[in-house]
């Protein structure tokens, strides 16, 4: 089929974003704003239960814990302890008592969870599930920045490396960044990677002056006013939900802007029945478990290849051969927990 429509296309037939260079990494291509894998996106049902059965019994026998993201594959969420937004996982993994804790997510997200439990043991089952904004500020920029502005704090979206988080003074997630921005007395703030979360936040807080950082999410860059408007066309009775992490028009035209664990939220409340889901479509079936009953429509182009990197297969070498550990130094893991227990105590 791709094999057909690739002969089909002239090479300036292809619309091809800068995920064209990631295909050798994380094997997506987008032809026409349409997404092709590489590799199986549907494993056949006999081959999921027998690999979760086994992820199942390896997990008692390490004491361990899975802390799975929303935008996790279906048969990934099935086996997570606890699913949930960064901040809610953040939470979890300061709180958990498990020896082991194996989370499947991006790098930052593993991160996070080993400065926040420096003793316990912390796998990522998949080292190629890294998170594209993170990977745009590094420290020695940032400290740069900082020399810039004396005196300005520093928020970092958690989508930042340990490094990153090292020279923070307060982290924030989608589900909070408002809050925390609001919390802080100083006029002028260094806002970090996101440009739009940044914006977004702007929106609530008008008495400060904002620096911010030109990062962005491929992923939430690829939802456009114009699939929403078509979305809307064909489902007029649809409430409209993205995340912050979509450019201001695309927000300007939605109904709500929510992290991904408050898009569950509002669904779950709403006496609404459709929903147009601006944010990475593994969402949808989170969705479908917490409210069923309930229709809700993807946005072309709306995935994550990163986090669709980890497999069970990876879930099940993790826990079997205890990889990949998770190991940062110490020094960073002393500076970068200050900022993520100072998001936590703020809450959502
Ligand atoms: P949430 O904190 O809303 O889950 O978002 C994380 C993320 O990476 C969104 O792209
Ligand atoms: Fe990073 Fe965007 Fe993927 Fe979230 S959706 S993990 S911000 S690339």
């Amino acid at each position: 089929m791709l094999v057909g429509r690739l002969a089909s296309l002239t090479l300036a037939h292809i619309i091809c974003r800068e995920e064209l260079a990631d295909i050798g990494h994380s094997k997506r291509l987008i032809l026409h704003g349409k997404d092709y894998y590489t590799r199986s996106d549907n494993p056949d049902q006999r081959t999921v239960n027998a690999l979760q059965t086994k992820v199942l019994e390896l997990k008692k026998q390490r004491q361990a814990i899975i802390l799975g993201h929303n935008y996790q594959r279906k048969e990934v969420q099935e086996i997570s302890d606890f699913l949930g937004d960064s901040y809610g996982l953040s939470v979890q993994a300061s709180k958990t008592d498990a020896k082991v804790i194996v989370f499947c997510g991006v790098d930052f997200m593993a991160e996070s969870a080993k400065i926040l439990n420096p003793e316990k043991t912390v796998l990522h089952p998949n080292l190629k599930a890294k998170c594209p904004m993170a990977a745009m500020v590094d420290a020695k920029s940032l400290r740069e920045l900082k020399a810039e502005h004396p005196g300005a704090p520093v928020v970092s979206y958690v989508n930042t490396s340990a490094e990153v988080k090292a020279e923070t003074d307060i982290c924030c997630t989608s589900a909070n960044a408002v809050k925390i921005v609001q919390s802080l007395p100083d006029k002028k703030i260094i806002f970090v990677p996101d440009t739009n979360l940044g914006l977004y936040v702007q929106r609530f807080v008008k008495d400060k002056e904002f620096v911010l950082w030109p990062g962005y999410c491929p992923t939430h860059m690829n939802i456009v006013k114009e699939e929403l408007v078509k979305l809307k066309q064909q489902h007029p009775e649809a409430e409209i939900l993205v995340h912050p992490e979509c450019s201001p028009d695309v927000i300007d035209y939605a109904d709500h802007a929510f992290s991904t664990e408050g898009i569950i939220r509002h669904v779950v409340s709403s006496p609404k029945t459709e929903f147009i889901i601006g944010t990475e479509e593994n969402m949808i079936h989170r969705l479908r478990k917490e409210a069923p009953g309930k229709t809700y429509y993807a946005v072309p182009g709306a995935t994550c290849p990163n986090m669709r990197e980890i497999t069970l297969e990876d879930v099940r070498d993790a826990l079997e051969k205890l990889q990949y550990k998770i190991e940062l130094p110490s020094d960073i893991i002393r500076k970068a927990k200050v900022p993520l227990e100072r998001m936590i105590a703020a809450g959502r």
